[in-house]
């Protein structure tokens, strides 16, 4: 019988780079005993685990689910009373479209303990990698992060809020939107406006795409970008700094 104490502990990933994660999320995953893991973590990560923990994969593979939403927070709850400390390991930070807060508040309904601990996210730091700064003096005062994709499948309203104002735009799960926000942006006369699209940043397997709202599209087709990436749209773009690779001067032993 489990006399541990039934806990969930949801803990971000950090977008790709193994080395982008906080120290307090390699300690939760050293002391999980189950890990429920995502597809967009780096799966290096799982090398912090005991090797007693017990790990699950429960994102997405070829397109399709290996489990629902609701089968998920089932067996956070299910296993944390067989097992005691389940960690939910999560791309990015888990509160930025990332249903932390959901599998939170089921896990609460059923008395867990539950604690979060924030990750770094793609929205940040893949524009980042690539030298792209979401605000800079005189170039941008401020960005929004919106997802492309609604529950409902619809590209998110906010996207033509934000295209009228003058901020950095910065769109995840957007590349099966892309020409609807190319319309949205043209509406507002921001044809010429810099867009650059990252797919699978900070990784080995990135792929970077950079032009204006007017034949972005163009360059997908031509560099073949598709998701899991992130698109940024702003004068940001313009002001993009080349850097030294950071997998050569930084990279785990
Ligand atoms: C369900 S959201 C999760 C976001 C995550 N919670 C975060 O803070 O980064 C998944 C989307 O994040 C973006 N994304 C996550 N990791 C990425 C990466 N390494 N490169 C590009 N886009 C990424 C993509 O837009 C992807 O479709």
């Amino acid at each position: 019988m489990n006399t541990k104490v039934p806990k969930l502990t949801v803990v971000g990933a950090g977008p790709g780079d193994v080395d982008l994660i906080t120290l307090k999320a390699i300690k939760a995953i050293e002391l999980a005993d189950v890990i429920l893991y995502d597809a967009l973590i780096n799966k290096a990560l799982l090398d912090y685990a005991s090797n007693d923990a017990e790990l699950i994969f429960v994102g997405k593979r070829k397109g399709c689910y290996a489990y629902q939403q609701d089968q998920i927070n089932e067996l956070i709850v299910s296993r944390a009373k067989s097992h005691g400390h389940v960690v939910r390991l999560k791309g990015g930070d888990p509160f930025i479209f990332g249903r932390g807060a959901e599998e939170i508040d089921y896990a609460q309904q059923f008395g867990l303990e539950t604690y979060v601990v924030p990750g770094i996210s793609s929205a940040i730091a893949v524009p980042a990698y690539q030298g792209i700064p979401l605000t800079k003096r005189g170039a941008s005062e401020s960005f929004w992060v919106i997802t492309g994709t609604t529950k409902a499948h619809k590209l998110s309203n906010d996207v033509a809020l934000a295209a009228k104002s003058t901020a950095t735009v910065v769109i995840l799960m957007g590349m099966g939107k892309l020409s609807e926000i190319v319309k949205v942006f043209s509406k507002e006369n921001k044809q010429d406006t810099a867009i650059a699209i990252i797919q699978n940043g900070t990784t080995e397997y990135e792929k970077f795409g950079v032009g204006t709202i007017s034949n972005i599209e163009k360059i997908v087709a031509e560099k073949q970008l598709s998701s899991p990436a992130i698109i940024v749209i702003g004068d940001v773009v313009k002001e993009r700094v080349v850097l030294n690779s950071i997998y050569k001067e930084f990279a785990t032993a």
